[in-house]
């Protein structure tokens, strides 16, 4: 054959593969430049029903389940396995019932708290300050912690910085040191309020940035490691006057971050089961999770007006999906189980905070365990990881790497006459250099043939993992616990300028490139 000939053909079948493609990732992998703050990969612990009491923490003298000084080891296990870079503590609503002296000191002799908020059970506060900053130790990650503000005090607020940072003599330092801890924690992480437009005081937003102001004020930095990160108790999903009063009242000197909380659910009166649900309600609820991008949007177009610069960071302190608890449950414990539909709304959800990781430092997945869309669930001795757990651990490499800016095209997922883009991904380069791909495909029915354009790299080798499973609502019991979990997937070919993919329904994949 003819040089010609040759160069054409390759040209026509190049092009063939590059126009033709239905659904196409574009990659830039020479032009990163923000980081993935692993940050984005946090969590949420509350004493909300089974979370703290049962899911973490079985106490000290507790003989039938293994256990570090209260901790469940096999928690410890799997949520070190799953890197967790911080956890948000105490709440939550409940953060602003919160006396943080209830929690400290012998014991017997601490008081116990009515839980108002959330079952309206009595605590006998045994997992405190103490209890939660050791965990954090043990687990690697750092505490984030959420002051009382609602019906607490300022004095309340500095009062406890400076027994969990100050490292000289001081009212606070001395009681810590009489407590069994000599060394502080250096806590960098504090959330000033939760949801101070509901559970947190219902106040206004101009009411709150004074009074957010104020606290700010006695904020003393004991730490000697770069000061506090301070953060605002921000909107829910599509209050964006929240954002702009906060921005505009607030000195920019006084805040690190603003919050946004969005829940996936589909109607607050009539949420529908967390395992029995129809396609119409699964469309729902991806709609749903999908507006997370809207609202990233919009909320940090407000923020880009006054602070250009980007030095206040988005931090969307509480996400996930919201159903209704498990039939026969404490409606006020929030129990629900974690289906094939969970691991959409946190594949999709994650591939939108990366790919918006400039001002998205920070988020927390509600809630770690037993509680909302949790990660792990507990039953006595027994635990199980859930399809969310598997997600956030195969998304893991995406932690401190360098973000590849992407734009996806994709065919519609269609639900009678409404239509969402069927694939999400993003990507990064970690620190080996080697390049990590993930992609979802929320579609309920059809596989998704996808061809990943990727230019300013090459690669020689691709391996590949899944998760997936017949059906939508399926799910891992006490008794059946591995029925979902990630395999190696190879339903790809690596070509001469990017990757020919065929995603299956409702799947999370994640490709290693080298
Ligand atoms: O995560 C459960 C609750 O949802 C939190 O306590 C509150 O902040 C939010 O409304």
């Amino acid at each position: 054959m003819k040089k010609e000939i040759i160069i054409t053909t390759l040209f026509f079948f190049i092009s063939f593969f590059y126009l033709s493609a239905q659904n196409r990732v574009t990659i830039n992998a020479d032009l990163g430049q923000d980081t993935i703050s692993r940050h984005i990969y946090g969590h949420f612990s509350e004493h909300l029903g089974r979370c703290i009491y049962g899911g973490f923490f079985v106490g000290e003298d507790n003989t039938k389940i293994p256990n570090e000084k209260g901790v469940r080891k096999d928690v410890l296990e799997a949520l070190r396995a799953l890197k967790v870079p911080n956890l948000r503590w105490p709440g939550g609503c409940f953060a602003d019932t919160y006396h943080w002296k209830d929690g400290i000191g012998p014991k017997s002799e601490r008081p116990t708290i009515v839980n108002t908020w959330w079952g309206g059970v009595t605590e006998d506060n045994s997992f405190g300050t103490h209890e939660f900053l050791n965990m954090c130790e043990m687990l690697d990650a750092e505490p984030y912690l959420s002051a009382n503000v609602g019906s607490g005090t300022v004095q309340e607020m500095a009062e406890w910085i400076q027994y969990v940072n100050h490292d000289g003599v001081s009212p606070m330092a001395d009681l810590r040191r009489k407590n069994g801890r000599e060394k502080p924690w250096a806590v960098k992480y504090w959330g000033v309020g939760n949801e101070a437009w509901g559970c947190g005081g219902n106040m206004t937003p101009e009411y709150y940035s004074d009074i957010y102001r104020q606290y700010v004020t006695f904020m003393a930095d004991w730490t000697n490691s770069g000061g506090l990160y301070r953060i605002a108790s921000g909107a829910s999903s599509g209050d964006y006057n929240w954002t702009e009063v906060l921005m505009k009242n607030i000195k920019h000197n006084m805040l690190d971050g603003v919050a946004l909380h969005h829940y996936s659910v589909i109607d607050w009166s009539n949420k529908g089961s967390a395992t029995d649900f129809s396609e119409k309600q699964y469309f729902e609820i991806m709609d749903r999770a999908f507006e997370m991008e809207e609202l990233i949007e919009r909320h940090t177009t407000i923020m880009d007006q006054y602070d250009p610069e980007e030095k206040i960071d988005l931090i969307v302190d509480e996400w996930g999906g919201w159903y209704d608890v498990e039939p026969g449950t404490n409606p006020g414990f929030l129990y629900q189980q974690n289906t094939m539909r969970d691991a959409m709304i946190a594949g999709m959800t994650l591939n939108i905070f990366n790919n918006h990781c400039d001002r998205v430092k920070m988020a927390n997945l509600a809630q770690t365990i037993n509680v909302l869309q949790a990660v792990i669930l507990t039953d006595e001795e027994k635990m199980l990881l859930t399809p969310t757990y598997h997600v956030m651990k195969m998304y893991n490499v995406h932690h401190d790497a360098l973000m590849l800016p992407l734009t996806v095209k994709s065919d519609s997922y269609k639900y009678d006459d409404q239509e969402l883009p069927a694939i999400s991904a993003s990507a990064s380069t970690d620190k080996m250099g080697v390049t990590h791909i993930s992609l979802v495909n929320i579609d309920a029915t059809q596989s998704k043939k996808l061809e990943l354009a990727i230019y300013g790299k090459n690669f020689s080798s691709v391996t590949g993992e899944i998760l997936h499973s017949d059906k939508l609502q399926d799910h891992n019991t006490f008794s059946d616990p591995e029925r979902i979990k990630p395999i190696g997937f190879s339903e790809f070919e690596l070509m001469d300028n990017g990757i020919s993919v065929t995603l299956p329904p409702f799947s999370v994949v994640v490709l290693a490139c080298k």
